[in-house]
């Protein structure tokens, strides 16, 4: 392993136009506009550092693996994969939502087990097991909201922001789970072997967040 060579993986989509700034305060500038690009692997200013860019839910695989060394993804991608193969050192307090239940606002009397639908089955199933309840779990992959109004499932496991699509569909949120955010998360073996140059990437990406918050 080259101990002064850096791969990052970042999230595409929203987040990535939250994180480049933070980033960019932090002396890391990919070579070319990340968003006008087919490409998948970034150069950056820094000749020992590149930059990934792929969807949240493979970067905990890929930091855990130790394919890239420095990962940033939601807390819920976290949550749903486990936390267990890599650090968290930092919130950089972007991306802010909460990950919440959602049932109909006019919700039927219901008998025999809770139907939730979600993406996130795992933090579903932890939290409902937290509750004492049991559930019968509905695996979707996106458009959670329409479930509950087509007869799929009582309840809905999502993320909610502003919570307009809830309501324009009908639903209200109940119990929140976690409060997210986007975190960096880093390969264990790449924090001993490549200490010093983590270590001052993260001291700088924390004085970026702390710039922002201040502003
Ligand atoms: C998320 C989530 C909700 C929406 C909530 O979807 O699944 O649909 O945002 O935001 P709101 O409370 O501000 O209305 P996202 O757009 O991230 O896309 P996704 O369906 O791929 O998760």
């Amino acid at each position: 392993m080259n101990t002064n060579q850096l791969v990052i993986a970042l999230t595409k989509g929203r987040i990535l136009e939250e994180v480049l700034p933070l980033f960019e305060q932090a002396n890391i500038v990919p070579s070319e506009d990340i968003s006008k690009s087919r490409k998948l692997i970034f150069d950056t200013n820094l000749s020992n550092v590149k930059i990934m860019v792929i969807r949240g839910s493979d970067v905990p695989t890929y930091v855990e693996f130790g394919s890239a060394d420095i990962g940033v993804v939601g807390k819920d991608l976290i949550m749903e994969h486990g936390s267990e193969g890599f650090y968290e050192p930092l919130d950089l307090k972007i991306a802010e939502c909460r990950i919440m239940t959602a049932e109909p606002v006019k919700a039927p009397v219901r008998s025999g087990r809770l139907k939730v639908a979600t993406k996130f089955t795992n933090i579903a199933k932890q939290y409902f097991a937290e509750q004492g309840q049991q559930i019968e779990l509905i695996k979707l992959n996106g458009a959670l909201e329409l479930a509950p109004a087509m007869g799929l499932a009582d309840s809905i496991v999502d993320i909610v922001d502003t919570g307009k699509t809830l309501k324009a569909n009908g639903l209200e949120a109940k119990e929140v789970i976690a409060h997210i955010s986007s975190r960096v998360i880093v390969n264990k073996a790449s924090m001993k072997i490549k200490n010093s140059i983590i270590r001052d990437m993260l001291r700088k990406l924390n004085k970026a967040v702390d710039d922002k918050i201040q502003d």
